[in-house]
């Protein structure tokens, strides 16, 4: 396995081979990121993963700077599974000069749930996502279920700009308590460790509650944010939406079975934490 640190690199070392498949990350890998690698892997071709923490999607005040950056440790897990080339590029290799020209996503995706808490969030995903497909040049790209609206934005980019490159998804990789892994549970102190898995389990309630024949999705939203401030945390949302374009259904559409998604984002302590489930 390869690691380059510049595009000219990186160029060089993909000249004449097959188009890859790709797996963007911000690094601090975890058996998340890996199942993505291997899913990359299944197609056959070179595997490409990029290990980039990219500034323009973190608000001033959140973790850029503590982000973990573990650039060792993560090319030792890549190369155990079979990928072929790292591309970690540092600030000045990516963004050579300041990223003026930015990818901005449609409102209607980007500006509710995450974007709403985390104002240009998308566009900084969309603009770094964009300048790593041009670098990189894969045939297929892989992201995980667990940033799910980043994968609904995602595919709406690549199908809007036609860019040649399928969008594979990889479910949620958990603890076995339930915990969906993020490299941000890094920072958890052992008591919040112990409650973070309520976060999921509080999403498992509702999708229980919906497959029961629940149809009043507010009320399920709101006992989901309270029963999780009874627990001292700070829930940002929890929202059951559309999986096709994440609007709130209907209600009759709730009726009919429309396909969901339950979402949620809520602090602990100082750590948010995202997770979603299918219904
Ligand atoms: O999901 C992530 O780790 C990041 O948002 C991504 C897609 C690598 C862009 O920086």
């Amino acid at each position: 396995m390869r690691v380059v640190r510049t595009i000219t690199e990186l160029r060089q070392a993909l000249a004449g081979a097959k188009p890859a498949a790709f797996v963007p990350t911000m690094g601090n890998l975890h058996e998340g990121h890996l199942a993505l690698a291997k899913l990359a892997r299944e197609q056959g071709g070179p595997v490409v993963a990029s290990i980039f923490v990219n500034r323009l999607q973190f608000a001033p005040h959140e973790d850029f700077e503590r982000y973990p950056r573990t650039l060792e440790r993560d090319c030792e897990r890549l190369q155990s599974v079979g990928c072929n080339l790292v591309f970690a590029p540092d600030e000045t290799a990516l963004y050579p000069e300041p990223q003026t020209f930015k990818v901005v996503p449609p409102a209607e995706l980007a500006d509710t749930l995450e974007g709403e808490f985390r104002p240009g969030f998308f566009t900084g995903v969309c603009t770094v996502v964009m300048k790593l497909f041009q670098c990189v040049q894969p045939r297929l790209a892989v992201f995980g279920k667990k940033d799910y609206q980043q994968l609904l934005v995602l595919r709406r980019m690549v199908r809007q700009f036609e860019l040649p490159i399928d969008v594979d998804a990889g479910e949620t990789a958990r603890a076995d308590d339930g915990l969906a892994l993020s490299s941000r549970n890094a920072y958890l102190s052992q008591a919040e460790r112990a409650e973070a898995p309520r976060l999921a389990s509080t999403l498992r309630g509702v999708q229980a509650r919906l497959k029961d024949g629940a149809r009043d999705v507010a009320a399920l939203e709101a006992q989901a944010l309270q029963s999780l401030r009874e627990r001292s945390w700070v829930p940002d949302y929890v929202a059951v939406r559309r999986r096709s374009d994440l609007q709130p259904p209907s209600a009759e559409q709730v009726a009919v079975g429309e396909p969901l998604v339950v979402l949620a984002a809520a602090k602990l302590g100082n750590t948010r934490l995202i997770d979603n489930l299918e219904i």
